[in-house]
């Protein structure tokens, strides 16, 4: 329970809050640039954490309030709509306005003071842990029963369909499905997944955020979707297929050849070997080949810098001077272009590893990252508030 943000509550509502609510952020272990191309990947859910306290209204308006934002924003919910003065708000107000598309009645209005540990723009989808956390709001206060895939669903939905992001399943499945201590295997074309218990024995699994603000680099991520059903449509003609995941790698040699254009090709190439190394990484998992693991996260970064072309500078700093102080394996995660990454070290290392490669970062870019060891959380949490009498 986070006390400050009760008392908080109470003196701007003259109110006290019904419940607290928590969300986590996430990382991927593997398959990445795979979730739209309806393909696999292996996320789990780290502990840093949105909060939020959240109480009824009289009225039908939903005030918004952030410790990490300037600003309240305030909009009834007949009148919602994506525009410029709601800011931030236009994230978790797309849930109440996409909640009404599917046909709901909300009939109040809700208080949400919401409080974020997670770095700003790192990476670890924080943007999908504010949407979870508000869809996951409404359908416990307006009784909505959803379960946590649908729950990922319905953010999802609000992420494309009102805030207009053309983004894959991954984050809000990875953070609503959370399990502690382990990793969620989702075949994204049918939203199928197991848990699945990643260990790598001895060694220790750290996530490093670059820290590197997104406003320097361009983002090429639709760019990235679009050269995808570009190929796709192509290779259609030859294949029956319905994504690029339908491909194996022995198809590759045949896609070469169709897709005259380099660049297209290389796409296809990372999309279809990054699927393949996700079932190996599985395999070798199971198998306890932590070597193999390893292996198969470095090989993912290399396809991501070498054809998919997402990486970028920073990330790639990063990997080639974590390597060189001693992990055994560093690939970025996520969408990559100064977001954040994962390495796995000897446990008596962190300290070492940390320090040196911090040091090095800084030299270069003048900017600090943020490295710690990667806690594998529960998803969200919601407790009722018990306000005492006086
Ligand atoms: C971002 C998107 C995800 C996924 C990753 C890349 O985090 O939100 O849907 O596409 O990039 O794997």
């Amino acid at each position: 329970m986070n006390n400050r943000l009760v008392d908080l509550y109470k003196k701007q509502f003259k109110a006290n809050p019904e419940k607290y609510f928590m969300s986590p952020c996430r990382i991927n272990l593997i398959g990445e640039h795979t979730d739209y191309n309806a393909g696999l990947v292996l996320p789990a859910a780290i502990s840093k954490y949105i909060q939020a306290v959240v109480g009824k209204r009289k009225d039908n308006k939903i005030h918004l309030k952030s410790l990490n934002k300037l600003g309240d924003i305030e909009v009834s919910l007949d009148k919602i709509s994506n525009t410029p003065e709601n800011n931030w708000g236009n994230y978790p107000l797309g849930i109440f306005a996409t909640l009404q598309k599917r046909g709901y009645k909300l009939p109040f209005g809700l208080n949400i003071i919401y409080s974020s540990n997670v770095p700003i723009a790192s990476g670890l989808s924080s943007s999908a842990s504010m949407l979870d956390l508000t869809a996951f709001i409404a359908s416990k206060m307006y009784n909505i029963p959803l379960q946590n895939d649908e729950i990922a669903l319905l953010a999802h939905q609000s992420e494309t369909e009102f805030n207009g992001l053309q983004c894959g399943i991954m984050d809000e499945f990875a953070i609503a499905l959370g399990k502690k201590g382990k990793s969620i295997f989702l075949d994204c074309s049918t939203n199928k997944f197991t848990y699945e218990d990643v260990s790598f024995k001895d060694l220790s699994l750290v996530v490093i955020v670059s820290n590197v603000k997104r406003a320097l680099i361009a983002s090429p991520y639709n760019q990235r979707v679009a050269e995808c059903n570009e190929a796709l449509n192509i290779l259609k003609k030859r294949f029956n297929i319905t994504s690029l995941s339908d491909l194996k790698v022995l198809d590759l040699e045949e896609c070469k050849k169709l897709l005259c254009n380099n660049v297209l090709y290389r796409r296809v190439k990372h999309v279809v070997t990054e699927n393949q190394r996700v079932r190996d990484f599985i395999d070798a998992s199971k198998n306890e080949n932590v070597e193999l693991m390893c292996d198969l996260l470095n090989r993912s970064h290399e396809s991501l810098r070498d054809d998919y072309e997402v990486t970028g500078e920073y990330l790639d700093f990063l990997h080639d001077i974590s390597l060189k102080y001693g992990a055994l394996a560093e690939r970025m995660t996520g969408a990559g272009f100064g977001g954040s990454s994962i390495a796995v070290i000897k446990k008596e290392d962190f300290d070492d590893f940390k320090e040196k490669v911090i040091k090095d970062f800084y030299l270069k870019y003048r900017i600090k990252p943020l490295i710690f060891l990667a806690d594998i959380c529960d998803g969200l949490v919601v407790k009722d508030i018990v306000n005492k009498k006086k």
